[in-house]
């Protein structure tokens, strides 16, 4: 039954080694079980004490194994503590999303399964495809729409530009580069995240060819400056070809006028970009979509679902409306990868077919596994009580004394400040609450004025978490003003 001695594997050598084994994965899936469970009790974040992140920094690379045991004694000990913290019921920092242990038992099987996924006739591949299915019917978009999970919604981004690119650029972008044409712009407000300056370095238009345009008092672009932007910019020789919308901005979770850019994007033959990495997932709300009305007719739309779809790191999704359109930006012949009309090769390679990426992780199966074992109504409820939260942290801001709100809360972000504190004293008062493992909120800077910043995308928040963050914040900034003085003195 095993192999000879001389013929080697990296599988257990003797059923004896794979009994072992399948103990500690028993023992493995009941303590990641129980750390899951009992996240409430543990503090959001600790900093790893120096003696471990020596030996993390210091640890030589392992030449001989030590054993799957030793191993996983160095993670429960060194590495599990330590995380970032976004498994945790108070945690509000960047967009970070909790995951669910149907996610965790998806990656597993996936794992498992450990297909490449670039297409083929592969069960896996029919993952997918269903997953892209049920997210395009999710987000108002037609049931042939092409699509693709990504690693996340920086790649979603850039195959959605990409794609626009290709299909406006009035030349083949693909064959002549950039030289082929006049110089390509692309729109968007100074909101949108910075994926899209990486984008345009990494595409070759570099950041010149990026108009960046100006938000009204929503922080929502402004589509009359946008219009003088695209009219200025054909009359200067320069052809504009795509306009980045985004749905749910990462400073404050404003939405631009979705259905007023696609009218616009019509009438210009523009393309029309969503960036939806976590508002866009709003849309399966009936009660939410209304902000996002418009969404549903952009020609591409990125959006992740390891953020407010709550899934496990790493998955993104990119929508094409027009699969045609999609594939002509990507797909190319190699002999070694070309389609058989029968067996494993029949079908050809569909994903490498919409990317860059030619082996691609199993991301699918979590995605299915969540949705099938939870439903997508229970994930839309989850959605829905953020945004519930999110109204009432507005209201405990208000109530407070000490405290005031930054800017309009329209979704699921929450930025405020400590009223009678400098900017300096603020992010004082933020290290502070982070350090004290009570909540962990992230920082942004709106109209030159540092805030904190609760972005909620977390389905194990509860009513009374928002409480002990506003009464731990207005505790640390008493002891913070009274320290350092009033702002007047600083
Ligand atoms: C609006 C927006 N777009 C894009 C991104 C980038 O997504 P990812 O971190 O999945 O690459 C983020 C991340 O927070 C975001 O908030």
């Amino acid at each position: 039954m095993y192999p000879d001695e001389k013929e080697k594997t990296l599988d257990p050598g003797s059923q004896q080694e794979w009994d072992r084994l399948r103990a500690l994965g028993h023992r493995m899936m009941d303590q990641i079980f129980d750390h899951l469970q009992g996240r409430r009790d543990q503090p959001v974040w600790q900093r790893m004490p120096d003696p471990v992140r020596r030996t993390m920094e210091h640890d030589p690379l392992p030449r001989e194994g030590e054993g799957a045991a030793a191993a996983y004694e160095s993670f429960v000990n060194g590495i599990l503590p330590y995380g970032i913290g976004n498994t945790h019921p108070r945690f509000w920092g960047w967009v970070m999303g909790n995951g669910t242990p149907e996610g965790v038992l998806g990656e597993l099987l996936a794992a498992g399964m450990n297909p490449n996924v670039g297409g083929f006739d592969d069960s896996a591949t029919l993952v997918e495809e269903q997953v892209l299915r049920w997210m395009a019917e999710m987000m108002g978009f037609p049931p042939e729409a092409s699509g693709l999970l990504m690693s996340g919604g920086t790649m979603a981004n850039l195959i959605g530009l990409a794609v626009g690119r290709h299909a406006k650029a009035g030349f083949d972008v693909r064959a002549q580069g950039l030289q082929g044409g006049p110089v390509l712009r692309v729109y968007a407000s100074r909101e949108t995240h910075s994926w899209l300056k990486k984008a345009m370095e990494l595409m070759g238009m570099g950041r010149v060819a990026l108009c960046t345009v100006g938000v009204d008092r929503h922080y929502r672009i402004r589509i009359d400056e946008l219009q003088q932007a695209i009219a200025a910019d054909r009359a200067a020789g320069m052809r504009p070809v795509c306009v980045v919308a985004t749905a749910g901005t990462v400073n404050t979770g404003a939405t631009d006028d979705l259905a007023a850019i696609a009218d616009l994007c019509e009438k210009e033959d523009l393309w029309f970009h969503v960036d939806g990495a976590f508002g866009a997932l709003a849309y399966w709300s009936e009660e939410l979509r209304g902000q996002l009305k418009g969404m549903e007719r952009a020609d591409s739309l990125a959006f992740d679902l390891h953020k407010w779809g709550y899934m496990p790191y790493d998955i993104g999704c990119v929508l094409v409306r027009d699969a045609e359109t999609h594939k002509a930006a990507f797909a190319s012949g190699a002999s070694y990868l070309v389609a058989m009309e029968r067996g494993p090769a029949a079908g050809g390679l569909q994903f490498a077919d919409r990317g860059i990426e030619l082996s691609r992780s199993f991301r699918a199966l979590k995605a299915w596994m969540s949705m099938k074992s939870q439903g997508v109504n229970a994930i839309t409820a989850a959605i829905e009580q953020n945004v519930e939260q999110a109204r009432y942290l507005v209201s405990l801001v208000e109530k407070s004394p000490s405290l005031e709100i930054a800017a309009e809360a329209p979704l699921n972000i929450v930025c405020f400040r400590y009223a009678g504190a400098s900017d300096e004293q603020n992010k004082e008062i933020l290290m502070q609450l982070q350090e004290s493992g009570v909540a962990v909120p992230s920082s942004t800077v709106l109209d030159g004025r540092f805030a904190i910043r609760v972005a909620i995308s977390n389905h194990r928040s509860r009513r009374e978490d928002f409480e002990l963050l506003v009464k731990t914040v207005e505790q640390i900034g008493r002891d913070v003003v009274a320290a350092t003085g009033s702002p007047a003195q600083t």
